[in-house]
């Protein structure tokens, strides 16, 4: 076999082990691993570096409105050459359904925002108008296309579907093979403590923390975890904050549920401490669920050092601090008026790297199956995550010993601040491929703009996992004769 490309002498690093090996590349794909292999168009000389599946964000806000009708700073040229230049060969950001609108119709604008991006990418819908025609006709015709995920929320009141709404939806989704993803606050909760603060005039950026409580996530994951059982679904629950939400999780896969949970770098590296800056400062920091305390952060790395995270997701959701993003609303704008989320795509994994791999908190395998070989599994995303014969050539090359300061520069978003500025982070991203093109190189982007493609992906799997059988609902399907 001539081979297109060979990645030689690098220690390749899987969600299991780590081996001295060559990777041969043809036609986009990896055709072979072995301990040496001649020949190849171009050698990419790897000593020294750790050869990794690339990245999968899998949680990214691109090219979409936020509930306020403000849109992302990053479409999917920024956001994807800024998801390169971090690690990632690919990513799932989401197609957001305005109420109204057909989710075909969704499908075909999110389409054509895609179409610039220079690494592959598929959607997760989000689901804000469960109609009957959405949930019989429009959503399986998406999970036919291999869009077999969606987001629901809890909360926002042009999002919030209710408990009806989500029982609905987990069950489509059940039957389709589909997976549902929550956002999961107490809607009530948040509006009396925003109403509460705003009595008091307690409006600056630091009250929107204490305006979504702990207490009002632990509730909603409580809540979208039962309805998932109910409904016999599988449920994943996005960029959970705190340690009694993870701890719900943990009990639910303890019990046999199919129950998936992501954490982002933020919950992790930040807390509401950076919400207390002068002058509108704080902004920066303002995201949903909010930035929590140090006790927080601590349990929440244990839960991802003992597997109740299956992924850690940066959440991107670029507004910038000006007049078009967080501050539309004007210089000393009340929190509830500012839009909610901050970037993350390109530091994700250089920040996980540094504080979780580098600093002994996380093995190197657990780095690549939280930021890509558990999100591949999970979403289906069957050529893509794993370094074997047949899968894409999705293939970050890390130096592993680098060291950089986070600068706004080197986040290549659209971005006018990066809240993870000035962090001293150990190990750098250094080749990133997407089906064996190079798309960024020691810092310079090659990737071509709608160099990208769509990959369509598979229904949910069997997870090994017997499920959380519900009295009721059995006796219900038995005397049913089903
Ligand atoms: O504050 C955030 N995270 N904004 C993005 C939208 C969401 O809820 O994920
Ligand atoms: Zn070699
Ligand atoms: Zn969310
Ligand atoms: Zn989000």
């Amino acid at each position: 076999v001539e081979f297109d490309t060979v990645i030689h002498g690098g220690t390749i690093v899987t969600a299991s082990e780590r081996y001295a090996g060559d990777i041969g590349i043809t036609d986009g794909r990896i055709c072979a691993v072995a301990e040496r292999l001649a020949g190849g168009t171009r050698r990419i000389d790897a000593g020294g570096r750790l050869v990794m599946p690339g990245g999968i964000e899998a949680h990214a806000h691109i090219a979409q409105e936020s509930a306020s009708g403000i849109m992302t700073a990053d479409g999917y040229l920024s956001g994807s050459i800024s998801a390169a230049f971090g690690g990632n060969s690919s990513f799932i950001p989401f197609a957001a359904q305005h109420r109204g609108q057909s989710i075909d119709d969704v499908i075909a604008t999110y389409d054509a925002r895609a179409r610039p991006s220079v690494i592959d990418y598929s959607w997760h819908l989000i689901v804000s108008d469960p109609t009957e025609e959405v949930l019989h006709d429009q959503l399986p015709r998406a999970f036919a296309r291999g869009i077999t995920s969606l987001k629901v929320f809890t909360t926002y009141d042009l999002l919030n579907i209710g408990d009806a709404g989500m029982l609905d939806i987990l069950s489509v989704a059940r039957d389709h093979g589909a997976l549902t993803m929550v956002h999961a606050e107490n809607h009530a909760m948040v509006a009396w403590m925003n109403g509460e603060l705003g009595a008091r005039g307690l409006t600056a950026p630091k009250y929107h923390a204490l305006s979504r409580p702990e207490l009002a996530e632990e509730e909603a994951i409580n809540r979208a975890i039962t309805l998932a059982q109910l409904s016999g679904a599988p449920l994943f629950v996005v960029h959970v904050s705190t340690a009694g939400g993870a701890a719900r999780v943990q009990r639910a896969r303890g019990e046999g549920g199919q129950v998936f949970a992501e954490t982002c770098p933020q919950y992790l590296a930040l807390t509401r401490d950076d919400l207390d800056r002068p002058g509108m400062e704080g902004a920066k920091f303002i995201c949903s669920p909010p930035l929590r305390d140090a006790a927080t952060q601590d349990a929440l790395w244990r839960h991802v050092q003992t597997g109740t995270f299956d992924s850690v997701s940066s959440d991107h959701a670029p507004y910038r601090f000006d007049g078009t993003g967080k501050l539309m609303h004007g210089q000393g704008a009340p929190y509830p008026k500012i839009a909610n989320g901050m970037p993350g795509i390109a530091a994700r994994l250089p920040w996980l790297f540094s504080e979780g791999v580098v600093k002994g908190r996380l093995r190197l395998e657990d780095f690549v199956a939280l930021t890509s070989t558990n999100a591949a599994r999970i979403f289906g995303a069957a050529k893509k995550g794993r370094i074997t014969p047949g899968m894409d050539a999705d293939i970050a090359i890390w130096n592993p010993e680098a060291v950089r300061k986070v600068t706004l520069a080197d986040q290549h978003d659209n971005m006018d601040f990066t809240p993870f500025e000035g962090m001293e982070l150990t190990g750098v991203p250094e080749i990133v491929m997407t089906r064996g093109e190079v798309i960024v190189a020691h810092g310079t982007l090659h990737g071509k703009e709608g160099q990208g493609r769509f990959f369509a992906r598979a229904p949910m799997g069997r997870t090994g996992r017997p499920g959380m059988p519900v009295k009721e609902v059995e006796l219900m399907r038995a005397g049913a004769g089903q």
